[in-house]
């Protein structure tokens, strides 16, 4: 989704942002733009499609060390070059990028731009034409900022360029992310510390409803009523091997590649000084005094999610609901008398998922977040946080952080139901143990996977995904997977479900992928697969050893059942990649979707 970068010092800007916008690839965008700010003024440079295509229309002859940038992911008007950012005001004086929707901008237009002519279709624009009608009734710049961001609602991260001030980047936040940077000579801005690692490791995070005047020798942040906010710098603890993708291809591959190195990362992260998995006596603490379970998330964390709920109720014996986030907000079901929240999100920045977040703090709930990111939105405003330690996952597509996810979430059941002194009947490091070695031996088959993908995915519309019980949860994974990077028409179904309506969708040939780890539904799962078999499909069974039959396509090494999702998933995840890269599609950028989904 849309990213942000600016920078104010003394080396050539140009080059600084446009390297930062290309660590801001992976999250998505369709547009990009960088303005820079020199004495002569202001120069905007903006395309429609990658950084590559900025770059061709950047001028290299311009000289400046301030300036701002953007990639855009469209939500008010077309992805085009016009409605990318940064927009500038009529006359202008002012050049603005911006992160989030502005909800009322219509109204805005309406009531103090009625006689502006808007250049683009954006709701971006309104911001800027609002500063520059204040400032020309006389407001200083700061001043028409802070007026307008009193009159605009709905979620911002924005970054402004005053032409007569060419020594300062004023910055404002309320529900988008946005970092400042803190250098030797210089600073920065970032909407991901990742862009900016290039130049500092050094963060300053911003909270919603706040200003920062940037410098380049000094930060001052001010609440919107110009109150003085002091708030000391962190290190990003990001590793910049770790967002490279060294010989692979694809950021996907390698992390797929990762999966079993983040398990036995996950047992280290979690293990005591007694080698016993344990978890923060705080959240071991909120689960005793719950009454019910309510996990919220959104998309590969939402299947995650679904097999979270089978741990906690099995494992710990606590009743869980699990909610997609984008409807729990406006539609919140009857709570129970002690309900307590776990957020799922890899980013920490999902809006879907934050929304919820902000409306059950306001009622006083208990909220955890389970992240990849720590100092994330939904990570910092969460009461507690569980670190899922998959390193930066940089393809749109999630794998490693769906694996990691299921994984914290069965260390989260038995360390809880541990403390409440259950005696488990299985050993949780030795199961990961074995789970992360079995994904190896899956991950090393990939000529196997790529074969499987050829056979069944090379030319076809559609693909079904089936499983009963948690195989059921693992097949709307390997579903969403295959559809987002392959463009397949993909669908996970319970195995039992398909014969009671989407059974008529079966042709000759249709591919089926029927997983059968389940020993106590291994015959019922057979029989679906017989029911659509006999009406022409073509079945592509993955089954655990121990429940393999003659003609299963690929047998999944044997790992304890509880633990066959960290498994049965990386196969799909495999084979979406080959059936991806054969219709030639850009497997870590895939059309229309976003890293990180920060607007509603
Ligand atoms: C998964 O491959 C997708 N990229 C998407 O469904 C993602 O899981 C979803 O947007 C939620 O993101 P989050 O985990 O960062 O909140």
């Amino acid at each position: 989704m849309c990213g942000i970068v600016g920078y104010i010092g003394e080396a050539d800007v140009k080059e600084i942002l446009l390297k930062g916008l290309e660590k801001l690839e992976y999250r998505g965008y369709d547009s990009a733009g960088i303005a820079v700010l020199n004495d002569e003024g202001v120069v905007v440079f903006k395309e429609k499609g990658r950084i590559a295509d900025l770059r061709d229309v950047v001028d290299e002859e311009v000289d400046a060390k301030l300036g701002i940038g953007h990639t855009r992911w469209a939500t008010h008007g077309v992805p085009n070059q016009l409605n990318a950012h940064p927009h500038q005001s009529t006359t202008q004086r002012f050049t603005l990028v911006h992160n989030g929707v502005i909800e009322n901008y219509h109204l805005m237009k309406k009531a103090y731009l009625s006689n502006v002519e808007m250049a683009s279709d954006t709701d971006t624009e309104v911001i800027v034409q609002l500063i520059e009608k204040f400032s020309q009734d006389g407001l200083s710049t700061i001043d028409a900022l802070r007026k307008t961001l009193h009159l605009i609602h709905g979620s911002y991260a924005l970054a402004l360029l005053d032409k007569e001030d060419p020594n300062t980047i004023y910055v404002a936040k309320n529900k988008s992310p946005l970092l400042v940077g803190l250098g030797e000579g210089f600073n920065v801005v970032a909407s991901d510390a990742m862009a900016m690692l290039q130049v500092t490791e050094q963060y300053v995070e911003l909270h919603d409803q706040e200003i920062v005047i940037v410098h380049k020798d000094s930060v001052e942040i001010q609440k919107l009523d110009g109150s003085i906010v002091e708030r000391p710098a962190y290190k990003a603890e990001l590793d910049m091997s770790d967002i490279e993708k060294g010989t692979y291809p694809h950021y996907m591959l390698k992390e797929m590649d990762e999966q079993p190195a983040v398990i036995r990362k996950i047992i280290q992260a979690y293990q005591n000084e007694q080698d016993e998995l344990t978890i923060d006596a705080n959240i071991l603490d909120a689960l005793h005094h719950a009454d019910r379970l309510y996990i919220i998330a959104a998309g590969t964390s939402y299947h995650a999610g679904l097999i979270g709920k089978q741990y906690f109720e099995k494992i710990a014996g606590i009743p869980v609901e699990v909610h997609i986030s984008s409807e729990f907000g406006y539609n919140m079901p009857l709570l129970s008398a002690k309900p307590l929240f776990l957020f799922i999100t890899q980013s920490g920045e999902t809006a879907d998922s934050r929304q919820v977040l902000v409306k059950i703090k306001e009622q006083g709930y208990p909220t955890i977040t389970m992240t990849n990111v720590p100092g994330s939105t939904l990570s910092r405003e969460a009461d507690h946080t569980l670190l899922l330690h998959a390193g930066p996952e940089i393809a749109v597509a999630s794998t490693k952080a769906y694996v990691a996810q299921v994984a914290v979430l069965m260390v989260t059941a038995s360390a809880y139901a541990q403390a409440q002194g259950k005696t488990l009947d299985f050993d949780v490091v030795k199961e990961l143990g074995i789970a992360a070695n079995a994904v190896q031996t899956i991950v090393d088959s990939k000529e196997e996977m790529e074969e499987i993908a050829t056979e069944f995915l090379a030319t076809t519309r559609n693909a079904f995904f089936i499983g009963r019980n948690v195989d059921f949860y693992v097949s709307l994974e390997g579903a969403l997977k295959l559809k987002e990077i392959s463009y397949i028409q993909a669908e996970g179904f319970a195995g039992g479900e398909l014969k009671h309506g989407t059974i008529a969708l079966i042709e000759d040939g249709t591919p089926i992928f029927a997983l059968a780890t389940q020993q106590a539904v291994s015959l019922n799962i057979r029989g679906n697969v017989k029911e659509v078999v006999a009406r022409g499909a073509n079945p592509c069974i993955i089954a655990m050893e121990g429940l393999e039959e003659e003609g299963d396509r690929f047998v999944l090494p044997k790992v304890h059942e509880l633990f066959s999702p960290l498994v049965a998933v990386v196969p799909l995840q495999l084979i979406s990649y080959y059936a991806a890269l054969h219709r030639e599609c850009d497997v870590d950028k895939p059309r229309n979707l976003a890293k990180s989904v920060t607007v509603e």
